[in-house]
């Protein structure tokens, strides 16, 4: 981030996760669940989050992730009003790991059939990184390369943005509660201040977990 020439100091990010997209369809569920189209701010990010993927070894475009600009400007009908972030990380987020053959967790999906055509596919080397707005209409492409492909990525958010509530348009994003006690300082690892979460909580959290707490198993894995 500091190559970035982002200000550690009012950088926060979450955890960085590793994602596998196998080649031809083999693991589609849990861990590697093929992402249909969507915005993150369907699930609760920040409007002005930033999405961080890199690639851990070569990849190429059959194995690529896919963008939608056309829907940058143009709200999709979609499901994310069922979506409660708490809930998300007390029962489908901590359970990724139990689906196998089909993945049956609540997430917001588009309502509207989403023209695929056309797409942007962005490729580029092992140590560079695809930098994009969490509000920008995203997918996995479904891996054909013939090797599967693993991926970081984590997410951003600058705190003066988090402050302003600056960000992209919202068109169309309407879950309840917020990913934002997910961030941490890059400089020491503290969370945002809860009166800063506030300012974006709509709904207090009822019950569910407010940050994503990994099952011991999976730590241990
Ligand atoms: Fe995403």
């Amino acid at each position: 981030m500091e190559e970035y020439g982002y200000d550690l100091e009012k950088t926060y990010f979450d955890v960085p996760r590793l994602k596998i997209i196998t080649h031809n369809a083999y693991l589609t569920a849990g861990v590697g669940y093929p992402f249909h189209p969507h915005r993150d701010t369907w699930y609760c990010a920040p409007q002005s989050q930033v999405n961080w993927w890199l690639p851990v070894y070569e990849f190429e475009s059959e194995s690529a992730m896919a963008f939608h600009p056309r829907y940058w400007n143009e709200p999709v009908h979609n499901s994310s009003s069922n979506f409660n972030y708490y809930e998300y990380n007390s029962t489908g987020r901590k359970n990724a790991a139990q689906y196998i053959k089909s993945d049956t967790r609540n997430q917001p999906r588009p309502q509207d059939i989403i023209e695929i055509d056309p797409h942007l596919r962005l490729v580029c080397e092992v140590g560079g990184a695809i930098l994009f707005s969490g509000a920008q209409m995203h997918s996995t492409v479904p891996n054909t390369s013939g090797r599967t492909r693993f991926s970081i990525d984590f997410r951003t958010i600058h705190l003066d943005d988090v402050l302003a509530q600056r960000g992209a348009p919202n068109l169309d994003a309407a879950p309840t509660g917020t990913a934002l006690r997910d961030f941490m300082r890059a400089t020491d690892f503290s969370r945002l201040p809860e009166e800063v979460v506030a300012l974006y909580e709509d709904m207090p959290p009822l019950e569910g977990d407010v940050i994503f707490q990994p099952p011991a198993a999976l730590i241990a894995s």
